[in-house]
């Protein structure tokens, strides 16, 4: 009797064990499901918050706290003058602009000054893609938007993104937002713009990082430049309207929207044009890309317009290396001075680097509108 009841006692203590184990295992699966749903909860909210910050700074309807005193640029769309078409340059200012004012630095103005000034038979179209525009009251304007304004050829437009891309083949893929979650936003931007404007209006795209140092023309049409060992420029590139160039737009834009990567930071620019072309030209060899071999399209060797290499870049602030770096760009159409990389370096007026010289020369007006500063 007395060892059975014992025995009893173990049963249902080991049962009892057994149902308090079962239960803080069921607890423990509960929490960690529970803070699971959390975290995911919680980095959805925040992505779909970013997107939706992003997607409101490039919205007709964003409010800006001096919106009565600004006169807003056109729109692109909507504005009588209409670019040229296959002849025209473009450029893309994408950032994010809290002011609601048009904002150029000193090397965004130079190179779009010196377009003008060495292709004084083009129109050059500056677009914003966040609503922006002046003063109404013209002095207010900072000196060097002051000295843009000397060349008739200058035209600065805002660009709806939305209303851009329609009848695009990206329209469908910018619907989705995907873009605006990207983790380089303005960057992205300005990849998927360039290709929009090329499939919409042909002519020349240009990255606001570069300083023109020739007139294009001897260029020709439907033409992109070597740039690294990983890919095409696309920094600088002539797509024609009707025929070839437009049709090579339409294969960036159908590739760009299905390999579109918010990652990684050259995907969706110089990838999008590299494979693209090698798959016209049915070669991976860029030094075959010509005319002949890529049914009239020609990819110019690097040192057309990127004669010094990403990794270099700091020989065009360094006054040490001016006389190598300007023999090496001495034939270039145009340097392009790789922004992402160069914006934190100040260059001294005065101190004699290849940059400066270039500038000097070919936006004299931008220039001369920051002689009294100590940085250009
Ligand atoms: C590319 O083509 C050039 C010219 O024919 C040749 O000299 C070079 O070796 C080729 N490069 C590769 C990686 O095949
Ligand atoms: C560049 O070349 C000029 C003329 O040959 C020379 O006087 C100057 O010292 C050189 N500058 C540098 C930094 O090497």
């Amino acid at each position: 009797m007395k060892i059975q009841r014992i025995f009893m006692t173990s049963v249902t203590r080991t049962k009892r064990l057994n149902r308090k184990l079962f239960a803080s295992i069921c607890c423990g699966l509960f929490i960690c499901c529970f803070s699971l749903l959390l975290l995911i909860e919680k980095s959805f909210t925040k992505n779909e918050s970013m997107r939706r910050d992003a997607e409101a700074c490039y919205g007709s309807l964003t409010k800006h706290k001096n919106e009565y005193e600004i006169r807003y640029l056109e729109d692109i769309m909507e504005a009588q003058k209409k670019p040229n078409a296959g002849n025209s340059i473009f450029f893309h200012e994408t950032t994010c602009s809290r002011s609601g004012l048009v904002h150029l630095n000193s090397r965004q103005a130079c190179a779009i000054e010196s377009a003008a000034k060495l292709n004084p038979n083009r129109d050059i179209f500056v677009l914003f893609a966040s609503p922006v525009g002046f003063r109404e009251i013209d002095s207010n304007l900072p000196p060097n938007i002051k000295a843009l304004k000397n060349y008739p050829n200058i035209h600065f437009r805002n660009n709806n993104v939305w209303k851009y891309a329609e009848g695009t083949p990206a329209e469908k893929w910018m619907q989705t937002g995907t873009l605006f979650e990207s983790s380089y936003l303005f960057e992205h931007m300005s990849d998927v713009l360039r290709y929009v404007t090329l499939y919409k209006f042909g002519g020349v795209f240009m990255d606001l990082d570069i300083v023109v140092q020739k007139n294009l023309d001897y260029l020709g049409e439907n033409f992109a430049g070597d740039d690294s060992v990983d890919a095409i420029g696309c920094g600088v590139l002539h797509f024609d309207n009707d025929k070839l160039g437009r049709q090579i737009a339409d294969n960036c834009l159908r590739f760009m929207a299905t390999h579109f990567n918010g990652k990684t930071f050259i995907d969706n620019g110089p990838l999008v044009i590299t494979r693209t072309l090698e798959k016209l030209c049915k070669t991976t060899n860029r030094s075959l890309m010509t005319r002949e071999q890529c049914d009239g399209f020609q990819v110019y060797p690097k040192n057309t317009f990127y004669a010094v290499s990403w990794k270099n870049w700091h020989w065009f602030f360094d006054p040490k290396m001016v006389n190598e770096t300007l023999a090496l760009t001495e034939n270039s159409a145009i340097i392009h001075v790789w922004n992402d990389v160069s914006k934190k370096a100040k260059l001294r007026i005065g101190s004699h680097t290849a940059y400066e010289i270039a500038a000097r020369k070919n936006c004299p007006k931008t220039y001369y509108s920051r002689i009294n500063f100590e940085y250009f």
